[in-house]
């Protein structure tokens, strides 16, 4: 069965509070650990249902896994060759990360695997990745370029250079993967800048890269030696508190020990255009990614063009955006922002209809969105319900509208949020939002 939220109108973010782990790193620290030369701890990790979908995956590998236990995950690496061919497909629930990661370091075993997914990751497209890694020699077939992805033996890869077409950390990371089990090497080029983390935490893992401007490069059969991990809360989820705060009158709030890497701050920087009062305090460095505590307060915002160029530095956060679009004065444009459209959902359609729904003007286009914010502190959100489409996203940003909503929020198909932030109603509650979760009738 699924569940929805209400959430009544009003009120106002305040306190101090930490959000889950980093789904983007959990994943990684899963993959890495798993393939490594050792024992990997993970601290902080994301006890999410993706990342756990990754987990379980590894486990039907061969990889002893300990946890999650508050956090804490032990992984029993096996080295780059001693993952072991699973007698079932491999079920990566919703997600997308664990599926294109998976299908790079998969590509180069001895043995044959099947990834499947739930109905939203079945219709996502994975050509771009399976493209990249025939040219390396990998065999794999697909329905229609979408899931079931069933990928057969193959332990003869090969080195190629890769300028992508789309800017895709998922594809970056997965040839990179696949990169290690290659003669040769692998590089690949980025049409924009995208998450490195994957870079970053081979690094910490002891695997030499070079990165040469756009393009970064590994050599294949380097082995991984296993090290400690400390998970930063995620920035994609902080992110909801960030506009909540500052489009609801009066709020204050901390979110402690966030992740600040330069690649995932986009939302950061679009918010501060709008005119958004963000410090970033105690900024550290945490095992190789940059922490700090973000502090936010409510600050009157205005209509922006958003820069292309931050696009895919903020590429997760355009859901709550959004909602902070519709609360500024003036119009916020959005383009270069295709990629929203093959996510969870289609975000650009489902945040327009949303918005509509709420009384917002808002115009989708196929690349992005125009949005006319209403600005002042009066309600923008009219009273109603809208569909999340089983998107986490979608549903976490239409329950911060409710601070600026004229009357109740009806949030609907919200079951998947904890595949990337479990206990988001508590924590929202603890901050001030007036949200309850229902089982759907
Ligand atoms: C992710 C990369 C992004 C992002 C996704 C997580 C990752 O996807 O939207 O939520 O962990 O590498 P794309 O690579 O499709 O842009």
């Amino acid at each position: 069965m699924s569940r929805s939220f209400r959430i009544a109108p009003g009120g106002q973010l305040s306190g101090t509070i930490r959000v889950p782990g980093d789904k983007s790193i959990s994943h990684r620290s899963v993959m890495l650990g798993a393939i490594a030369e050792g024992v990997t701890e993970v601290a902080g990790f994301l006890e999410g249902a993706d990342a756990i979908s990754t987990m379980n995956v590894f486990r039907a590998l061969g990889v002893r896994i300990d946890g999650p236990r508050d956090g804490r995950v032990t992984v029993h690496g096996v080295g780059l060759r001693g993952l072991r061919g699973a007698l079932h497909p491999l079920d990566c629930g919703n997600a997308g990360t664990a599926m294109r990661l998976l299908m790079g370091l998969l590509a180069g075993q001895g043995f044959e695997s099947t990834l499947v997914g739930d109905d939203s990751l079945s219709q996502r497209p994975m050509r771009r990745v399976a493209e990249p890694l025939a040219a390396m020699g990998a065999h794999i077939e697909m329905r229609e370029g979408r899931p079931p992805v069933r990928i057969l033996p193959s332990e003869s890869l090969h080195g190629i250079r890769y300028p992508m077409p789309v800017a895709s950390a998922q594809v970056k990371s997965a040839l990179l993967l696949a990169g290690l089990y290659a003669r040769g090497e692998t590089t690949v080029v980025e049409p924009a800048p995208t998450r490195d983390h994957t870079e970053r935490m081979l690094g910490g893992f002891g695997v030499e890269l070079a990165r040469d401007g756009a393009a970064v490069t590994l050599r294949g059969g380097q082995a991984l030696r296993a090290t400690a991990i400390d998970v930063p809360a995620d920035i994609s989820s902080a992110a909801f508190f960030l506009v909540g705060a500052s489009i609801a009158a009066g709020s204050a709030l901390v979110l402690e020990h966030v992740g600040i890497n330069p690649t995932r701050t986009g939302v950061i920087e679009i918010l501060r255009l709008m005119g958004a009062d963000i410090a970033v305090d105690n900024q550290r460095e945490v095992g190789g990614e940059p922490v700090a505590d973000l502090r936010v307060r409510a600050a009157p915002l205005r209509g922006i063009a958003v820069p292309p160029g931050l696009v895919p530095l903020a590429i997760d956060e355009f859901p709550a955006l959004f909602v902070a679009a519709a609360c500024a004065q003036g119009r916020t444009v959005v383009t270069g922002a295709a990629e929203l459209r093959v996510k969870e959902s289609d975000r650009i359609a489902v945040m327009a209809d949303g918005l509509r729904a709420l009384g917002v003007e808002a115009t989708p286009t196929p690349d992005g969105m125009v949005i006319e914010g209403r600005g002042g502190d009066a309600a923008v959100f009219a009273s109603g319900v809208v569909e999340a489409h089983a998107d986490h996203r979608i549903a976490m940003a239409f329950a911060m509208a409710a601070l600026r909503a004229g009357g109740e929020l009806t949030v609907r198909d919200t079951t998947n949020v904890a595949t990337s932030f479990p206990g988001f109603e508590a924590l929202a509650r603890t901050a001030g939002l007036r949200i309850e979760g229902h089982a759907q009738r």
